[in-house]
């Protein structure tokens, strides 16, 4: 893939076609838009005219250049951003994505985009590469026949008056990060025969030796000998070895206060039957992206070693199958975790926390000052929350708002429910520290977050429960459906603000 930045006029814009920013409810009568209409002999105002065109955000509409003008591409493809007061460096993601797509699909190879935005140009300018790059990710990896093999392959941005070194460092940025999302969702797409626990391991240790990261793998005899019960507790049931991925960044130059380090935390379940609590067969396939918060880890992980930040981060993800045979746990088993409280089992559905327990402890052990963990953890988030918010909670609300305002700047929703002590109690088991469910149909979200709390000591802590928001069931207009790779921008942003 090529990727070029311009500051000089879009009509030397090498490419086929050219893609232009367009607002909602705008007028060709001025600027740009009446530049363009001319070159077009006054489609473009006939379109608008006709609301064949509205500028309504993912609107398109591709039109030819007349033969004989200045413009070197021959066609214009004109891509609604919505309102003008509502545009920002985020929204040139879907911009770019819409217009890859659109234009990957008429076989066009090539253009130019215009994003009509001249302000933070780095920004703008990753965003644009991010989006050329995610919206090509297609799920027909297995496929032998019918593949998408239709590539859009070079891109040209053109920005006035945009200084050339942040052209070069948007594209870079974009392109790091890009390719990370899609590392994300190409885990989290994979099959759970042939991305175990083991495999997923593997994966982390190459992309680490790639990209220059250190990569630790935990056995199931170390985290044994660890203490962590919890976690091994999920483990008992499946012929494929648990695994604990450690990934560490460190800066060449840090400008972190001593002794702060940030934790991201995943749940890496590969498949989730259920266990012993076994989940109906309908619709259980969709399990294997139960590893989607621990692919989030990896695949930040991976942006982290490109984009180089001056602070340390370590990234943990638990990779374990949750299935059901002769030794698997059973509903009323008592397990103890690695920070010595013990857990009564009464369902062996919600292992994601039992695993989550030991892997924030494992990371506050290794110096974990803040920790986020991620995880498809709960369908009640997806009652609450369906598909557009990711559930956020934690016990450090300056935190917790410090990530919801990272997800507002990269166009990420977050939404907090609350973790009060009252629904600690609900957790209380009669026989041992604290059971793995709370009462039947009440919160199911919020008993998630509490019970991980229960293993964080003096950590600030912020748990996103990504159910809702790790699988997109429909596609849009710049994204195919299937893995998301939500929270990826979000934590890169975290990350980069704490610098
Ligand atoms: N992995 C599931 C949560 C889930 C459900 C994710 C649907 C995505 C879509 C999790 O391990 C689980 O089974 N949770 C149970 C918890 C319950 C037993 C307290 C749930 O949500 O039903
Ligand atoms: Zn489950
Ligand atoms: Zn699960």
């Amino acid at each position: 893939m090529k990727f070029t930045g311009i500051t000089g006029n879009f009509t030397e814009a090498n490419a086929e076609a050219l893609a232009v920013a367009v607002f909602k409810g705008e007028k060709p009568t001025t600027g740009y838009l009446k530049d363009i209409d001319k070159l077009t002999g006054g489609l473009v105002a006939a379109l608008i005219k006709a609301e064949e065109f509205t500028g309504e955000s993912g609107d398109t509409a591709l039109v030819r250049f007349t033969p004989k003008g200045s413009v070197k591409a021959s066609r214009l493809l004109l891509v609604g951003v919505g309102p003008l007061d509502e545009y920002k460096p985020h929204s040139v993601c879907k911009l770019s994505g819409t217009a890859t797509r659109f234009l990957r699909k008429r076989n066009i190879k090539s253009f130019a985009l215009l994003p009509r935005y001249d302000a933070e140009v780095v920004e703008v300018v990753q965003n644009a590469v991010q989006g050329f790059i995610t919206s090509q990710f297609e799920l027909d990896k297995y496929k032998t026949k019918d593949k998408n093999n239709k590539q859009v392959t070079s891109l040209v941005i053109c920005i006035d008056g945009a200084k050339p070194a942040d052209l070069k460092n948007g594209i870079a940025r974009g392109q790091a990060v890009g390719e990370s999302i899609n590392f994300t969702r190409d885990l989290a797409n994979e099959p759970p025969n042939i991305l175990t626990p083991t495999e997923m391991a593997k994966r982390a240790q190459a992309m680490a030796k790639e990209v220059g990261l250190k990569c630790e793998v935990l056995d199931e005899a170390r985290m044994t000998k660890m203490g962590m019960g919890s976690l091994m507790s999920v483990s008992r049931g499946s012929s494929q070895p648990a695994k604990l991925i450690v990934l560490r960044y460190t800066p060449t130059r840090s400008t972190a206060k001593k002794g702060e380090l940030l934790a991201l935390v995943g749940k890496g379940i590969t498949f989730d039957t259920g266990g012993i609590s076994i989940k109906p067969s309908e619709g259980m396939d969709a399990m294997k992206y139960d590893m989607s918060g621990g692919a989030t880890v990896i695949g930040t992980m991976r942006a982290i070693a490109l984009l180089k930040p001056t602070v340390p981060v370590i990234g943990v993800v638990a990779a374990v199958e949750n299935m059901p045979d002769g030794n698997a746990s059973r509903p009323s088993d008592v397990v103890t975790a690695m920070n010595g409280k013990t857990i009564e089992i009464l369902n062996t559905d919600a292992e994601g926390r039992l695993i989550l327990a030991d892997a924030v402890a494992y990371a506050e052990k290794q110096g974990a000052t803040r920790i986020v963990d991620m995880a498809t953890l709960t369908g009640a988030v997806i009652i609450a929350l369906g598909v557009h918010n990711t559930g956020i909670m934690g016990n450090d609300q300056a935190f917790v708002d410090e990530i919801v305002g990272c997800g507002r700047a990269v166009g990420e929703g977050y939404w907090q429910l609350p973790l009060s002590p009252e629904y600690s109690k609900d957790i209380r088991s009669d026989i041992a520290d604290i059971k793995n469910i709370g009462p039947r149909g009440k919160a199911g979200t919020i008993m998630g977050a509490v019970f991980i709390q229960e293993f964080v000591d003096k950590a600030k802590w912020a748990h996103l429960d990504i159910a809702g928001t790790a699988w997109l069931d429909s596609g849009k207009s710049h994204i195919s459906k299937g893995p998301s790779g939500v929270a990826v921008r979000t934590l890169l942003k975290l990350v980069e603000s704490s610098q």
